[in-house]
């Protein structure tokens, strides 16, 4: 009990010990149900059913993305918070393969290596400023990951890791491409299209939930160490403004 108050006490008054998430420093990181998540220790086995992961209309993802969506996903503040994660996770110069993309990454105009991304809808793909590659495909069909091992030193997924029915085959896949140490770096916030997510992220339809979700991807995928909670929302009441959470983790060596 002691311990636990010294240190709760110690992240509210000395932010900064609170701040190294996979081993990013992430200064806009605050405390919150959701980043505390991890305080709780996984279940001994994968603690969903078949049915958790068949989204209400389970049709062809591809006729869903068809026609191309330049919309945004969020709110700007919290577009401008993911944006902010990025370029504190992402080295200059790293290869990054960006998942469920579209035409925009959220990364910071920062120089990489190669930049992959990975989505449905080619037109969106084509106008990502981020990429300098493309790739269609439906991971909810396909989920191999049309690259080598070792690839990548950072893979991203922003505001669609709801989406994905068979999340431990992508994740495996993650670890894969990853290079030993690499960050996979999920990030979501309140909005999704119903019908399309998988019914786990509906109920409860909270960030210390959906935080739970990912970080068990993750666990019981296997291949990760060091996951972490980075609850990065502007500032505001709950409701009135979208969050943006990250949970991260980085690809063990074999
Ligand atoms: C809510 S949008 C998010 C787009 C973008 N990542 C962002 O942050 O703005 C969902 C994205 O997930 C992609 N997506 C959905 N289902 C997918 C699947 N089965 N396989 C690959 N990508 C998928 C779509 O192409 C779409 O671009």
């Amino acid at each position: 009990m002691i311990l636990f108050l010294l240190t709760t006490t110690l992240i509210i008054w000395c932010p900064g010990l609170a701040l190294l998430l996979s081993g990013v420093e992430v200064p806009h990181a605050t405390q919150s149900a959701a980043s505390r998540v991890l305080s709780q220790p996984f279940a001994e086995r994968w603690p969903y059913s078949p049915d958790d992961l068949i989204p209400q209309d389970a049709s062809n993802d591809q006729l869903f993305y068809l026609v191309p969506k330049f919309v945004q996903h969020a709110a700007e503040e919290s577009r401008s918070a993911l944006t902010t994660y990025y370029d504190c996770a992402i080295p200059e110069n790293a290869a990054v393969l960006d998942l469920c993309s579209s035409w925009t990454s959220h990364f910071p105009p920062k120089q990489f290596e190669r930049c992959a991304v990975l989505g449905l809808n080619p037109l969106e793909l084509l106008a990502n400023p981020s990429k300098t590659e493309w790739t269609v495909r439906n991971l909810n069909r396909d989920p191999k990951l049309p690259y080598d091992d070792n690839e990548f030193d950072v893979v991203t997924n922003s505001l669609s890791v709801d989406y994905l029915t068979k999340p431990l085959d992508v994740f495996r896949e993650v670890s894969r491409v990853l290079k030993p140490g690499g960050l996979a770096a999920m990030a979501f916030t309140n909005r999704m299209f119903p019908t399309k997510v998988v019914p786990v992220w509906l109920a409860p339809y909270t960030e210390d939930s959906h935080a739970r979700i990912v970080a068990n991807y993750f666990h019981f995928a296997g291949g990760f160490e060091d996951i972490s909670v980075a609850d990065v929302s502007p500032p505001g009441w709950v409701g009135l403004r979208n969050p943006m959470i990250v949970v991260a983790a980085r690809a063990a060596a074999p």
